[in-house]
């Protein structure tokens, strides 16, 4: 049984994945105004990192809990699904066009999501 970290590339196509959602996201309508203010490379970077380790890849991560980190800014479900949207999209992107896989990140996502979701 191979990891999901495996599975969608190792650490290599894991950034490039991380690097399209944070793109997306930066441009997405729903959203877009809360990441003006945002150093785009340090986010990267960051999520490159969150995604690395919660995919059962190296233990790299070493930025706030997802509460903490999006305490106070009370995100819609709207915007969830939004986010949501991106993350296929780049999954797809980057090659990812497994049921498999696409079904284990989008576990993840929504199991984040009481964490995230108008906190
Ligand atoms: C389960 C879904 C989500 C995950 C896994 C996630 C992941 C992350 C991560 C890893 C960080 C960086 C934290 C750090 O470096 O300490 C972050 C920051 C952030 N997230 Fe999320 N996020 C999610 C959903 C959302 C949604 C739906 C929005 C808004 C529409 C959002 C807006 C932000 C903002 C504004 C930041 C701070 C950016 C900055 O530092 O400039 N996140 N998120």
């Amino acid at each position: 049984m191979t990891t999901l970290f495996e599975r969608l590339g190792g650490e290599e196509n894991i950034v490039k994945i991380s690097n399209n959602i944070v793109e997306f996201h930066s441009v997405n309508p729903a959203f877009k105004s809360r990441f003006v203010d945002s150093d785009i490379a340090k986010l990267k970077k960051s999520v490159a990192d969150f995604f690395i380790t919660g995919s059962g890849g190296p233990n790299v991560y070493q930025g706030e809990d997802m509460l903490t980190a999006h305490k106070g800014m009370n995100i819609s479900d709207n915007e969830y699904m939004a986010a949501v949207d991106d993350v296929m999209k780049a999954l797809e992107n980057n090659g990812i066009t497994g049921d498999a896989e696409k079904s284990e990140v989008l576990y993840i996502f929504y199991s984040l999501r009481p964490d995230v979701v108008a906190v």
